[in-house]
C-alpha cells in the first residue's frame, strides 16, 4: 500500500484508505490530506524507472491514491507539452518562458487529471452515481470519465456556464442542471451538498474538502514540469486560481518529489485571481491565517468563469503554498485577461479560455511590477481550451467580414479590413 493514511487538515484526525473516507466525520470541512509511505513508493518509483514509462499521468501511479491499477479509468490524460514560448518571451523580455499546455487533455482542461483519479476511486468505492458542483470544466471532465466507467453523473453548473462546456456535458450524457447564482455563496456547492448528504451521491467536485482524492491528479503537472526541465526546478510557476485546488495540487507535486529526493527545493508559486473575485489573494495580502480565509462578499464578476469560487475551498493549503515557497498573489482585470488570450493565441498558437489565460495575465502584471527577473525559468499554466467558451472569444475578436466571390470585393476588403495587399 502506497497510501499510509489520510489526515484531516482541520482537526488532525487520521483515517486509513480501507475505511474509504471522503469527508472528515467531525464535519469540519477539513481536507483529508493523503500521506504516502515514501519508502514503499521508492521501491518501485525512481528517476531511472520513469525513463521506461509512458508519458501520461498514470506514470506516477505510486503517488496517486488508487489502490490497484485495475480501478484506473483513463482517457490518456496528462503528458501535456511544456512549450518554450520564444515569441512571447521576447515580447515580455523573458529568456526562459514556458507554457504548460493543459488544453491538450482529453476534454480540454487540466481537470481531466483530477476526474480520472476521482472516477477511479468511485470504482474502488463502488459508487454508481456522482454529483459535481462546477463552473463547467470539472463537470465536463467528470462526465467524460463517468461515461467511460459507467458511472451516472449529475452536473450542477451556474446558469451562465459557457456553452462549450454545457454542450460537452450533454453529449457525454450527464444530467445537467443550471442553477441561478443569486447571492455571494456558490449555489452549485449548496445544492451538491444536499445530493450527497441526503441522497448518497458520490461527491466529486474538484475541491479537496469534498473529495480528497481528485486533488492528487493535478500534482502530476508539477512532476511532469520537473521532468520536462530535465529534473530541474523552475523559478516561478503561475497558477490561475479559483478554489485553489489546482494550486494545492501543484504544491503537493513538488512536495512528493522533494520527499523522494528527486529534487531539492521549490519554485515560487504564484496565485492569479480576477479583480472581480480574489478572496485568496486578498488573504495573502493580509497575511491571513490559512484556516481563516474570508469568502468574497458578492457574486463573482469576471469573464474567467473558472475562477469564480467565492470561497477558496482549498485555500488553506493554497495560502501555505504561497507562504512556504516565497510566492505571491496577483490580481488581474478582465481586460488584462483578454490581452493575455490574444497574445497566447497570436504569438504562440495556444488558444485558451479566459480562465486558462489568466496565468499569463498574472505573469505580465508581475513582470511590470518587477517581480520577475529576465533570466528566470518561468512556467505559466494554460489550463483550459479556448473552444470551451467561443462566445467570449468571438466577442473579443468580432466577426470577420463576408464578401461575394468577386476579386474586387476580396481585394477591397483586404485593403480596408487588413491593411492592404
Ligand atoms: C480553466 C481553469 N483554470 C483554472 C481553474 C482554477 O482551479 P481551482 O478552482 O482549483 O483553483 C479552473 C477551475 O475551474 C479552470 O476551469
Ligand atoms: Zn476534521
Amino acid at each position: 500500500m502506497y497510501v499510509e493514511k489520510l489526515v484531516c487538515s482541520r482537526c488532525g484526525r487520521s483515517y486509513f484508505l480501507d475505511e474509504k473516507p471522503l469527508l472528515c466525520i467531525n464535519r469540519d470541512l477539513g481536507r483529508l490530506d493523503i500521506h504516502y509511505n515514501y519508502e514503499e513508493v521508492a521501491k518501485s518509483l525512481s528517476r531511472e524507472e520513469l525513463k521506461h514509462r509512458s508519458f501520461y499521468m498514470w506514470r506516477y501511479f505510486e503517488l496517486l491514491p488508487v489502490p490497484s491499477r485495475d480501478y484506473v479509468v483513463t482517457l490518456g490524460e496528462g503528458g501535456t507539452p511544456l512549450l518554450k514560448a520564444s515569441r512571447l518571451g521576447e515580447k515580455l523580455g523573458l529568456k526562459n518562458l514556458y507554457l504548460k499546455d493543459e488544453t491538450r487533455n482529453p476534454t480540454g482542461s487540466f481537470k481531466d487529471r483530477a476526474m480520472s483519479v476521482s472516477i477511479s476511486m468511485a470504482k474502488f468505492f463502488g459508487f454508481r452515481r456522482a454529483v459535481i458542483a462546477s463552473s463547467g470544466n470539472a463537470a465536463a471532465s467528470l462526465a467524460a470519465y463517468g461515461a467511460k466507467a459507467g458511472v451516472e453523473v449529475y452536473a450542477l453548473v451556474p446558469h451562465f456556464a459557457a456553452s462549450g462546456k454545457v454542450s460537452q456535458l450533454l453529449m457525454y450524457g450527464a444530467k445537467v442542471i443550471k442553477i441561478r447564482w443569486l447571492e455571494a455563496e456558490d449555489p452549485t456547492v449548496k445544492m451538491m451538498r444536499i445530493l450527497y448528504e441526503k441522497y448518497g451521491f458520490y461527491p466529486s467536485p474538484s475541491f479537496g474538502v469534498f473529495n480528497p482524492y481528485q486533488v492528487e491528479g493535478p500534482k502530476t503537472i508539477s512532476m511532469e514540469i520537473v521532468e520536462q526541465l530535465s529534473w530541474s526546478i523552475p523559478d516561478q510557476v503561475f497558477v490561475p486560481t479559483g478554489a485553489a485546488s489546482l494550486l494545492t495540487g501543484i504544491y503537493k507535486g513538488f512536495i512528493d518529489f522533494n520527499e523522494l529526493g528527486f529534487i531539492d527545493g521549490y519554485p515560487k508559486l504564484i496565485a492569479v485571481q480576477p479583480e472581480g473575485n480574489h478572496p485568496l489573494v486578498r488573504a495573502w495580502r493580509m497575511r491571513a491565517d490559512p484556516h481563516n480565509i474570508k469568502p468574497w462578499e458578492k457574486p463573482p464578476e469576471t469573464i474567467a468563469t473558472g475562477l469564480e469560487d467565492t470561497y477558496p475551498w482549498d485555500g488553506d493549503m493554497g495560502l501555505k503554498a504561497l507562504y512556504e515557497t516565497s510566492g505571491y498573489g496577483v490580481v488581474v482585470s478582465d481586460g488584462e485577461i483578454i490581452n493575455a488570450m490574444k497574445l497566447l493565441a497570436s504569438l504562440e498558437g495556444v488558444f485558451a479560455e479566459p480562465s486558462g489565460a489568466a496565468g499569463l495575465a498574472g505573469l505580465i502584471k508581475a513582470t511590470e511590477e518587477k517581480l520577475v527577473d529576465k533570466d528566470e525559468v518561468i512556467v505559466v499554466l494554460v489550463t483550459g481550451h479556448g473552444l470551451k467558451d467561443i462566445d467570449t472569444a468571438l466577442k473579443i475578436t468580432g466577426e470577420p467580414p463576408t464578401v461575394n466571390p468577386s476579386e474586387e470585393e476580396l481585394t477591397n476588403t483586404i485593403r480596408i479590413h487588413y491593411g492592404g495587399l
